[in-house]
């Protein structure tokens, strides 16, 4: 069971393959490594490729290396997708067949206290995918003025009513600043007074998690950038976990007009994956295909 060695459970592991389309001797961009589910997908069956990982996390990048030693054919680079023009320069990079986007955290980073993604893991409040960069959650959450923060409630976490919880937070935090996911995920709790089916605190999380890594603009610049790169007939292969981004991925690919949609609808999990990974309910996957003609 590979989810067992490497901790992530690759989400449509069938149809990223069948839609990604593989070439023999094509050239791809793995742009989410995460645990190298989909890059090992890939790389078992056809031998011939030459593929390329990003991420952010340095900490995927060196399980990535640790993983694939020795494979020549293979290279991963810490990077973010957003950036993936000037990966795609500095490797000499001339003929590119299919670009694989698995967006948000792996099972890997949401498990770990440490990384702050989890408001049902104890830890700070960090969220960076690179934890090289300077902007964590905690700077968000105990900093950032009334505005910005009823802002980023509103436009990444679809809160009603942010403007109330932001004055909630900025009361609070005068008196003591908010120091670790379950006091942050206890706050929000209380503060909404009860608990709901969905735990009112994942929205909240959903957000700073958005703005602390600048999500959805990344994700903006890295389909822009990967559409233009790919060389005709390229395939672009997008799986997104909630409607902010599957919005701008849908967007996208209906709106440039070099990229013909190949997903007429948003593909999703068969039962037979829901089973063994719930988690791949929220998953929906659309591909498109780089047409200038
Ligand atoms: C859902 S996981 C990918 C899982 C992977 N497909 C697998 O099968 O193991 C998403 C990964 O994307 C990375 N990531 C998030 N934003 C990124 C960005 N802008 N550029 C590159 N990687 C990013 C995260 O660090 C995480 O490791």
């Amino acid at each position: 069971m590979e989810h067992v060695e490497t901790g992530h459970f690759p989400v449509l592991k069938k149809q990223v393959l069948f839609y990604i389309n593989l070439k023999k001797g094509g050239v791809y961009i793995d742009a989410t490594y995460g645990r190298g589910g989909h890059s090992a997908c890939l790389l078992d069956s056809e031998k011939s490729i030459s593929l390329y990982a990003l991420d952010k996390d340095m900490e995927a990048v060196m399980a990535a290396r640790e993983r694939f030693r020795g494979i020549d054919n293979f290279k991963a680079i810490h990077s973010g997708f957003e950036d993936i023009d000037q990966v795609i320069e500095r490797e000499g990079i001339t003929r590119l067949d299919g670009v694989i986007f698995d967006i948000g955290f792996s099972s890997c980073q949401i498990k770990d206290g440490e990384r702050g993604f989890s408001f049902q893991e104890e830890g700070p409040i960090d969220m960076r995918y690179d934890r090289s960069k300077p902007l964590t959650a905690w700077e968000i959450i105990n900093r950032w003025d009334r505005n910005n923060l009823i802002w980023i409630f509103e436009n990444y976490g679809e809160i009603n009513k942010s403007r109330k919880l932001a004055d909630a937070i900025i009361e609070r935090r005068k008196a003591k600043k908010f120091e670790s996911t379950l006091e942050l995920a206890g706050f929000i709790s209380e503060y909404y007074g009860y608990r709901k089916k969905i735990h009112p605190a994942t929205k909240v999380f959903m957000a700073l998690r958005i703005a602390v890594n600048d999500e959805l603009e990344a994700l903006r610049k890295g389909l822009d950038k990967a559409g233009k790169a790919l060389s005709e007939k390229g395939r672009l292969v997008v799986i997104s976990f909630h409607s902010l981004e599957d919005r701008i991925v849908k967007r996208y690919m209906k709106e440039t007009p070099f990229m013909k949609i190949i997903t007429k609808r948003p593909v999703s999990a068969e039962e037979e994956e829901l089973d063994i990974n719930p988690e791949s309910r929220s998953a929906k996957l659309r591909a498109a295909e780089k047409n200038e003609e």
